[in-house]
């Protein structure tokens, strides 16, 4: 049956929230990209996300909650993590940090480890949904496993219709890229996945931060996979163009004589980039270009994440 798409109200909310209680999975807007939400308190439903997404392993979810208190019920705060929690949430921040043992989460959901990654989201929807169905939710980006996280509810429909009964249109996603992952549980705050909150922004508030190296990823499984690909070759660094490749633009000068284009931002704008990103990349992923080249990307702030997306596509397939 393919999904429906509902225009986010407080039926459609209430229609997804009995639907999360009861062990469904329900696609949803955050601010970041949409989420494919299940209770995470239940294996049996955490189960159904990765049959939907195609997942190859079981990596370990995101945990959405609606507020600080009710993380606090699931994970141990640190100083820090207090620090950054009451600044960044609601919003794109996910803390890495030490799962209570008597936590509800399932093991599924963490896939067995003994952190837990958790975020407050910032959109109203999600903020609804979560207090509606009254169950923490995880949620990875509602796209099937290799593709780019989607950032309209067309983008999940395309990729998940038949694998989702229902999807709340929230409209475009405003950060355009997922939530910053930091790990709190090692003594070093890492960095384990750049996001919408940027490197800086975290060390203003807390000190230094660390950046987890490649390697070091293996401590992020979701990190390993090819995430982000789209189905044509991606070439970064752009400084000139071939008329059969489409290109992905950022700035005032535009390369000329690609067979399509896009601007990420005329302005050079890197919260507009952002946004625009991962929808861009769906308009040109198509077989009569060679290839997406991509203009060069200042690399701060939002560019951090912005890159670390584009290194993701242009790197060669794993494992699918
Ligand atoms: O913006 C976002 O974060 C979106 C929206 C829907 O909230 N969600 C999202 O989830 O991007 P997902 O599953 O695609 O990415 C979760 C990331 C993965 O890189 C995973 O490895 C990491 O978080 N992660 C989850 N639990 C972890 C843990 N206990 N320790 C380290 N990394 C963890
Ligand atoms: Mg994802």
């Amino acid at each position: 049956v393919p999904a429906q798409i509902v225009p986010a109200s407080d039926e459609a909310i209430a229609m997804a929230a009995r639907l999360i209680r009861r062990g469904d999975i329900v696609a949803f807007p955050t601010e970041t990209v949409y989420g494919l939400g299940a209770d995470a308190s239940s294996g049996w439903a955490v189960s159904r996300i990765f049959i939907a997404k195609d997942r190859p392993n079981f990596n370990p979810l995101i945990v959405h909650v609606a507020s600080l208190a009710a993380a606090e019920i699931h994970v141990v705060f640190t100083p820090d993590a207090r620090r950054l929690a009451e600044r960044f949430w609601p919003g794109p921040l996910t803390l890495v940090l030490r799962r209570r043992k008597d936590s509800t989460v399932s093991l599924l959901t963490t896939s067995g480890l003994d952190t837990m990654a958790i975020r407050v989201p910032a959109h109203p929807v999600a903020q609804a949904l979560i207090a509606a169905a009254d169950r923490p939710i995880a949620a990875p980006s509602a796209n099937r496993s290799g593709e780019v996280s989607p950032t309209t509810a067309a983008h999940v429909l395309q990729s998940l219709g038949n694998h989702v009964s229902l999807i709340i249109d929230g409209g475009p996603c405003q950060v355009g890229v997922e939530s910053t992952v930091l790990d709190l549980t090692t003594g070093k705050p890492t960095v384990l996945r750049p996001g919408g909150v940027t490197e800086e922004e975290i060390a203003r508030t807390i000190g230094a931060v660390w950046r987890a190296r490649e390697d070091e990823a293996i401590k992020s499984p979701g990190m390993l996979e090819s995430h982000y690909a789209p189905s044509i070759p991606v070439r970064l660094g752009a400084t000139s163009v071939d008329r059969r490749e489409a290109l992905i633009a950022f700035g005032q000068e535009p390369l000329s004589g690609a067979a399509a284009m896009r601007n990420l931002s005329p302005n050079g704008d890197l919260a507009e980039a952002a946004a625009n990103l991962f929808a861009m990349m769906r308009d040109l992923d198509r077989p009569e270009y060679s290839a997406i080249a991509v203009m060069p990307i200042p690399d701060v702030g939002l560019g951090r994440a912005i890159n670390d997306r584009l290194r993701r596509a242009a790197a060669p397939a794993r494992g699918r």
